[in-house]
C-alpha cells in the first residue's frame, strides 16, 4: 500500500483526515468533548488506527505513525490547557482568600547549651573580650607540657585521655588555648575559648565522655585576684541572676598559682541549704587561679612584667544549674520532647 499524490492510502485523504481531528481537538470546550475527538479519530476503530493495522511498506507505516503521534501530542495540549482552565475557574469561583494567615510551622528553640554560649559570649563581649574557638584535636606539648602539667599526672594517662596516637589527642580542656593565643600576639589580652573537650569517663548522671567548656584568659600589668572574683561574679550574674554571690575555695591546677575553685551560691534556696546544694548554700562551678609563672615562661614572656588569671567551666553544667536538669545525658539526647522544654 502506498499513499499517492494526494497523500491518500485506504481511500483515505490522510491530509484532510488530519485537518478535521485537529480542527475537532481544538473546538473541544470539555473534556468529555476531547474524549469523543480522541476516540473518533484515534480510537481503536478509527479509520487511522484500522489502516495503521493493514499497513504492508515501510514508508506508509512512518507516514501513519507521525501522523498518529502529532495527533496525539495535540490531545495532550488541548487536555492541558482544559485542565488549565477549569483549576482557574475553580479558584476564582472559590473566591480564595490570599490575606488568610497560612498554616503555622513549628518554632525551634536554641539548645540549652547554646543558650549558655551565647550568654558567655555575650557577657564577654561587652566586657571587650575576643571570643575564639580553638582545634579539639591537641598534641601532648599544648594539652599538657606547655600548661605546665608535671609528667607523673595522672590525667596524661590513655585511661582518662582520648589518644589518636602518642602525641595527639582530643583535648581534655579547652587550657590550651591560653598557650595559642599567648603565643599568637603580645598581651594585653582578654580572651574567652569555648568549645567542645573529651574525655574517657563512664556516661552516668553527672559524666559524658564529651561537653563543652568556656576558657577565660587575662593577661596584662597589674592584674589582682580581685579582677578575677569581680569578672567571675559578673558572669555568674549573667547566667544565674543578679542576686548570685561567688567565693573561691582553695585547689590546685598545674598552670594557675594560687588555684581556686570559684563556688556561686545556690539559686534554689538562696545560700539557706537545701538537697540541690547538699545543704551547703553553695555549688561548685570550675576552675580558677592566677597564671602560673612556669606558663609565662613557656611561652617566652617574662612573669616580671606580666600578670594574669585564668577560670573554666563547663557549659552543660551551667545549662544543668540554670534550667534545673539534674542529669547531663538529656543535653545529648536528640529527643525533642526534652529540648523544646528550654
Ligand atoms: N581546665 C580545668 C579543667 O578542665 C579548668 C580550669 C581550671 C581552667 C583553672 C582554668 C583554670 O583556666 O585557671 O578542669
Amino acid at each position: 500500500m502506498n499513499l499517492d499524490q494526494k497523500g491518500e492510502s485506504a481511500g483515505v485523504d490522510w491530509q484532510e483526515y488530519e485537518q478535521q481531528a485537529t480542527g475537532a481537538i481544538t473546538a473541544a470546550s470539555e473534556r468529555g468533548e476531547l474524549d469523543a475527538a480522541r476516540i473518533r479519530y484515534l480510537g481503536r476503530h478509527s479509520e487511522l488506527r484500522q489502516a495503521l493495522r493493514g499497513v504492508r511498506d515501510r514508508e506508509t507505516g512512518m507516514t501513519l505513525n507521525t501522523l498518529r503521534e502529532r495527533l496525539e501530542a495535540a490531545v495532550a495540549d488541548r487536555e492541558a490547557e482544559l485542565h488549565r482552565a477549569e483549576l482557574d475557574e475553580r479558584l476564582s469561583a472559590d473566591g480564595f482568600d490570599v490575606t488568610l494567615p497560612g498554616e503555622e510551622l513549628p518554632v525551634g528553640t536554641l539548645h540549652p547549651t547554646t543558650q549558655i554560649r551565647r550568654i558567655v559570649e555575650d557577657a564577654f563581649l561587652g566586657l571587650g573580650y575576643q571570643i575564639r574557638d580553638d582545634r579539639e584535636i591537641e598534641t601532648v606539648e599544648y594539652n599538657f607540657d606547655k600548661l605546665a602539667f608535671p609528667s607523673t599526672h595522672p590525667t596524661r594517662s590513655p585511661r582518662s585521655t582520648l589518644f589518636l596516637n602518642e602525641n595527639t589527642l582530643l583535648r581534655t580542656e579547652t587550657s590550651p588555648s591560653q598557650i595559642h593565643r599567648l603565643e599568637e600576639r603580645e598581651p594585653p589580652v582578654y580572651m574567652v575559648s569555648i568549645g567542645r573537650v573529651y574525655r574517657r569517663d563512664t556516661i552516668d548522671a553527672t559524666h559524658f565522655p564529651i561537653f563543652h567548656q568556656f576558657e577565660g584568659l587575662a593577661v596584662d600589668r597589674g592584674i589582682t585576684l580581685a579582677d578575677l572574683k569581680g569578672t567571675l561574679l559578673y558572669v555568674m550574674r549573667a547566667l544565674f541572676g543578679e542576686d548570685r554571690r561567688v567565693r573561691f575555695r582553695t585547689h590546685f591546677f598545674p598552670f594557675t598559682e594560687p588555684s581556686m575553685e570559684p563556688d556561686v551560691s545556690c539559686g534554689i534556696c538562696g545560700g539557706a541549704g537545701c538537697r540541690t546544694c547538699e545543704f551547703t548554700g553553695w555549688i561548685e562551678l570550675g576552675g580558677s587561679g592566677m597564671v602560673d609563672p612556669a606558663v609565662f615562661e613557656n611561652v617566652d614572656l617574662d612573669p616580671e612584667e606580666w600578670t594574669g588569671f585564668a577560670f573554666g567551666c563547663g557549659l552543660e553544667r551551667a545549662a544543668q544549674l540554670r534550667y534545673g536538669i539534674d542529669e547531663i545525658r538529656p543535653l545529648w539526647s536528640p529527643d525533642l520532647r526534652i529540648l523544646r522544654q528550654f
